[in-house]
């Protein structure tokens, strides 16, 4: 029989032996590889997990505002992207300032043409007032530069709205003064107000000015070589499955107008959940209103994130084709360690877990756009241009170019 101590000795070195292997086999960062994702209410997704890529990004310096093309005549135009932000403002400062969209003392610098931000501001962190403060900050600033922010709702905003409560931090509810003025503040207050005439749940921001205005619709019977020259935005992905993709952008952002005036007059707003029950949408909320908010609509779908290649680039094509884009941008789903490019640049996630929440890496989306008349005509004569779309991925020590277009076309634009 071996005296106790003989016994915690054993113990002890035992222990010892399992931290020297879990050392080894590095467990901490394994155990890292998977997150879980926020759950639609209807639980369809519950349990998923985030597979992360181990591709080693490759290095290189980045310039803040670099041109792609300078040429004489050349059309530029410089969108940056970012995804979802938590309730982390000084990492979304980071984030915009890295990729040139701010100043050091947090002003629009002029040095991009749109900055979007592809929804979930709210939820998980303490920022919520500031970050919707600076966001409309900057999108005043912008408008007296010749720029424009583009603004999306993400399901987290949808869920506030609800009455859908579940990663809302105490210390936030906090910075409202309570959880019935935080309530009447999303509702009909200044945040409120600012998502019902700011923000919209997806997009279509053109390439070329030929297209018109941000969400102008796709018109199929155009043409042009330029027809597709646009990208969509929106926070979860744009199914294939999906019945009111078209006329893109319109059909989804009025459904979603309706639907957040619904919820946001809904007399007497319901009481958050939890502890409350999950109060769901609006009683009078129509079919297309609820497949909005469905798992396999624009805020909620992962399809795009979590599906093999094989399938998602099989049907990529018709859903780009439906909504006149040459790409399809979205958040939602994190990797930690990247942005993802899916079928050579038609998909890109975007979502890297920027929040401290998440303790992801800090990204940014660039995409350098330009048209410039071949040979030695002039922009207004010119005939034959060289369109080029450069795509890549901004960190802070590093960048990868994701994609790399370009062609020559013919045409006046
Ligand atoms: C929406 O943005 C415009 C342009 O910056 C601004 O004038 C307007 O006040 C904003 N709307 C709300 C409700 O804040």
């Amino acid at each position: 029989m071996p005296r106790p101590w003989v016994r915690l000795l054993a113990v002890l070195g035992i222990t010892f032996v399992l931290v020297l292997i879990a050392r080894s086999y590095n467990v901490a960062a394994r155990i890292q590889l998977s997150w879980p994702l926020a759950v639609h209410p209807d639980g369809a997704d519950d349990g998923a997990q985030i597979p992360l890529h181990s591709k080693p990004p490759t290095k290189g310096a980045f310039k803040a505002g670099q041109a792609a093309n300078t040429a004489p005549g050349a059309f530029t135009r410089k969108i940056v992207a970012v995804g979802d932000l938590h309730g982390d403002l000084p990492n979304a400062h980071k984030v915009l300032r890295m990729a040139g969209v701010v100043t050091e003392d947090w002003h629009w610098s002029g040095d991009v043409d749109l900055f979007v931000q592809t929804g979930d501001i709210i939820d998980r962190g303490d920022d919520t007032i500031k970050l919707y403060d600076w966001m409309e900050a900057l999108r005043a600033e912008a408008l007296t530069h010749g720029g424009q922010v583009v603004s999306h709702l993400g399901n987290h905003e949808w869920m506030n709205v609800i009455g859908d409560w579940r990663y809302v931090p105490q210390t936030e509810i906090k910075t409202f003064n309570g959880p019935s003025a935080r309530q009447q503040e999303l509702m009909t207050g200044t945040i409120g107000r600012r998502w019902a005439q700011n923000y919209s749940t997806t997009s279509r921001v053109p390439l070329h000015p030929s297209l018109g205005e941000v969400n102008t619709d796709y018109d199929p019977s155009n043409s042009s070589p330029l027809s597709h020259a646009a990208i969509s935005f929106v926070h979860g992905g744009l199914a294939p499955s999906y019945p009111d993709l078209t006329p893109f952008p319109s059909k989804i952002n009025s459904i979603a107008h309706s639907l957040l005036h619904k919820l946001q007059h809904r007399n007497p707003p319901p009481a958050p959940h939890p502890p409350n029950p999950y109060p769901g949408l609006t009683h009078d909320a129509t079919t297309a209103e609820h497949r909005l908010y469905g798992t396999d609509g624009p805020l909620w779908y992962r399809g795009w994130a979590m599906e093999p290649e094989q399938k998602v680039c099989a049907v990529v094509d018709s859903v780009l084709q439906k909504t006149g884009t040459r790409r399809m941008i979205m958040g939602h789903t994190p990797d930690f360690e990247r942005i993802v490019s899916r079928c050579g640049g038609k998909i890109v996630i975007i979502d890297t877990g920027i929040s401290h929440a998440y303790g992801g890496v800090l990204a940014a989306l660039s995409i350098e756009y330009s048209l410039t008349p071949l040979a030695k005509a002039s922009a207004s004569d010119a005939k034959r241009w060289t369109e080029r779309e450069v795509v890549t991925a901004v960190y802070l020590d590093h960048q990868d170019v994701l994609a790399v277009s370009e062609r020559e076309i013919e045409g006046s634009f």
